[in-house]
């Protein structure tokens, strides 16, 4: 392990966690301490193998999680220059994901914990993604200071929702997408504009520098709701495409696109800061795969009068390292599994 200089002030105990996530198409694992420092974070991606599908296949992914798991896990601990035995227990994603992709992660990890006799823990997927704004690479990235109340927002490939965070581990869910996620948008649009998968990223490039006032998609506001939908922009966009390709015009992707990115940005902030002033929100926190969008950024930026965190890059789309910070929160609290855990595919965040 490598001597941590920027030392974290904690209340708990220090640990710490070796966590292995793999609920969708990235086989992950990392080396935490104290729920905030990372010491490694691999991510084995298998987007080039889903780009042919135009979305994750979830057999091609299991399959590909069982081949890749354990050197992901190896390399993990040898980056931090640990073994099991420096570690103080094990945190493994339980769900929300696809079932198949889960349970391989879940398998090992308690493998691992059999073999070593460290405790297990499960953990969600989106509590880890909000957990994300609590990493930090000592001496590489800066480390945030979360004040508590604080309006979250998690926009990923599965799932859109606003959360009410009071206090660590302490959620009431506002709202959710009545349809698609903001991330599912974006991939679904993309493939209507002929952009490669993942979509969020293509789209993103080919806005830059583009109008997106070229066309007035809809932005369903859902007032007096904090829910979401996205399929009507989605249909909207789908509408645009049948007109101008019946014209036999090119179809103006960047303008179109920019237009698509800018409809799902500005309902995302505006419901985002609308929630954290009605509930006296202290800080506003973005995670999830969709975070990671720089027009996203910016405009929370812009437009929040409260301190807005969003992770660094790498740690917006799927990592184990924020499987590693809420499996510290819960471990260093006395919580763990039993190996009889299962896999929970369908596992919302009110439920914690
Ligand atoms: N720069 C970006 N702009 C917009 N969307 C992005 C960007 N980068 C990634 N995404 C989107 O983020 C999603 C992937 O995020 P993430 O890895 O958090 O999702 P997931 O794990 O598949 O879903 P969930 O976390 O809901 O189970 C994809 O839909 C992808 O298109
Ligand atoms: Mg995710």
């Amino acid at each position: 392990m490598v001597n941590t200089l920027d030392q974290v002030t904690i209340d708990l105990p220090p640990a710490r966690i070796l966590a292995v996530e793999s609920s969708c198409d990235e086989t992950a694992a990392a080396v935490v301490e104290n729920g905030r420092i990372i010491h490694s974070n691999v991510v084995a991606s298998q987007a080039s193998l889903h780009a042919q599908f135009g979305g994750v296949f979830p057999e091609v992914a299991s399959r590909q999680h069982i081949r890749t798991i354990y050197s992901v896990i190896d390399q993990a601990l040898k980056k931090a220059h640990v073994s099991l035995s420096d570690m103080d227990a094990i945190a493994v994603t339980r769900g929300p994901g696809l079932p198949g992709s889960l349970v391989v992660g879940m398998n090992a990890a308690k493998g691992l914990a059999i073999a070593s006799g460290l405790p297990l823990v499960g953990v969600n997927h989106l509590e880890a993604h909000l957990y994300s704004a609590w990493l930090y690479e000592a001496g590489v990235q800066p480390k945030m200071e979360v004040e508590f109340p604080l309006m979250a927002l998690i926009v990923s490939g599965g799932h859109t929702e606003l959360v009410f965070m009071e206090d660590h581990l302490k959620y009431q869910s506002l709202g959710t997408t009545l349809d698609d996620a903001a991330g599912e948008a974006f991939d679904k649009v993309a493939r209507l504009l002929n952009l490669e998968y993942p979509g969020g990223p293509s789209i993103q490039k080919i806005s830059e520098g583009a109008d997106d006032e070229a066309f007035q998609f809809p932005r369903a506001w859902l007032e007096g709701s904090w829910n979401f939908s996205f399929s009507g922009l989605k249909t909207a966009v789908l509408r645009e495409t049948q007109k101008i390709k019946a014209s036999r015009r090119p179809l103006p992707v960047p303008e179109m696109a920019a237009s698509f990115q800018m409809a799902v940005v500005d309902v995302l902030v505006e419901k985002t800061i609308k929630a954290a002033d009605q509930f006296s929100a202290k800080h506003v926190l973005v995670a999830g795969g969709v975070s990671a969008n720089r027009r996203l950024r910016q405009e929370f930026q812009t437009r929040s009068k409260l301190h807005v965190h969003i992770p660094a890059l790498d740690l917006c789309t799927d990592n184990a390292a924020m499987a590693g910070a809420v499996g510290y929160q819960r471990f260093a609290r006395g919580q763990n599994d039993s190996m009889d855990m299962d896999v929970l595919p369908n596992w919302p965040i009110a439920e914690l």
